[in-house]
């Protein structure tokens, strides 16, 4: 089953939106501040997208945040994050990109972006030197989030950009032109420190690292802020690193002991956790974010905590060469 998604916001979810009441969006309408509302067949006041944005006052330009989800480690997270932090933002009237870099293509499909023979993919733009990124972008069922699909065969562009001029730099160069159209620009990097992980990091200013609270290594993570230190001292790129703790079950003591733990290594880079929830592995299924397909779950209410704590303060790119390392392997 494909869960329907409304196309509209509500006056409800618009005032939710702004962060306002009701009564003051109502207000507003009756002196003509806002634009009419359309209704729908059933005869409920409703917004397209585009509306709700304006009445939001989010129509302004602003820097488009540039964030990876990454880690090398496989299951921890990243998909499962890239998809509902992008449901959760498109849902605060946010303009979002997520970009699938995994030739598992598991963010393509649980977006229910389906690739027909001879569509554009996230390959292209690494591959083709004259590609607009613009033409592999498609509009998902979540008004206000598109997607750059990913394709299996994308697990053989290493080799063909590997003698590439500036291979590091490909990704950043291609989505220049586009990603001022957005909001937020979300990354789902692949489990490996491969040059397309690279690339992601490279262009982006932020990285969110999940950590699924059971296999949390100390190594891994030392071997990631290795290659965002390589990033930052041999292509001047700095890249603020945030733990993300993942599938984490806080009724166990174990698991509020593995947070514990990660906080106490790691300082003041980890964002609020996400719990274990079978809803988030259901949610792909029917192709809707969680936050649309089981709002009242315990996975939306974290991934739209963690969708709040983004929006609160974007997280500044560090300076000095070993930036970005947390505390635990700066000595
Ligand atoms: N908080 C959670 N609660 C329950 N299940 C979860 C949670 N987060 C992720 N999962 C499940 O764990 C599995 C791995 O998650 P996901 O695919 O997001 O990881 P990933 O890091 O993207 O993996 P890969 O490295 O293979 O790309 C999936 O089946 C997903 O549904
Ligand atoms: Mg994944």
């Amino acid at each position: 089953m494909i869960l329907k998604i409304r196309p509209h916001f509500t006056l409800s979810e618009v005032a939710r939106m702004a962060g306002v009441e009701k009564s003051e969006l109502r207000a507003l309408e009756e002196r003509g501040t806002l634009p009419p509302p359309r209704r729908t067949p059933e005869n409920h006041r409703v917004y397209d997208f585009e509306e709700a944005r304006r009445i939001v006052g989010l129509t302004a330009p602003v820097r488009p945040r540039r964030i990876a989800i990454v880690n090398q480690k496989g299951g921890v997270g990243k998909t499962t994050t890239t998809f509902n932090l992008a449901g959760a933002l498109a849902r605060r009237g946010r303009k979002v990109l997520a970009i699938d870099l995994d030739p598992q293509a598991n963010l393509t499909s649980s977006l229910g972006v389906e690739m027909k023979e001879g569509d554009p993919s996230v390959e292209e733009l690494f591959v083709e030197e004259e590609f607009d990124a613009r033409k592999a972008v498609r509009e998902t069922r979540i008004p206000g989030l598109s997607c750059i699909p990913a394709r299996p065969r994308l697990a053989g562009v290493e080799i063909k950009i590997f003698d590439a001029f500036l291979r590091e730099t490909i990704l950043d160069r291609k989505l220049e032109g586009i990603r001022d159209e957005y909001d937020f620009l979300l990354l789902d990097c692949p489990p490996n420190l491969s040059l397309v992980t690279v690339n992601a990091l490279v262009a982006c200013e932020e990285a969110l690292v999940p950590i699924e609270a059971q296999t949390y290594s100390i190594k891994a993570i030392s071997d990631l802020t290795n290659t965002v230190a390589l990033i930052r001292s041999r292509l001047g790129r700095g890249v603020a690193l945030r733990f993300l703790p993942t599938k984490i079950d806080g009724r166990l003591k174990v698991g509020q002991e593995i947070l514990e733990a990660i906080k106490g290594g790691l300082k003041e880079r980890v964002l609020p956790p996400i719990r274990t929830d079978a809803n988030l592995v259901r949610a792909p299924m029917l192709r809707a974010p969680v936050g649309f397909a089981f709002p009242r779950s315990k996975g939306a209410k974290d991934y739209a905590r963690l969708a709040e704590e983004l929006l609160r303060e974007p997280a500044s790119a560090p300076q000095g060469a070993t930036a970005g390392k947390p505390e635990a392997f700066n000595g």
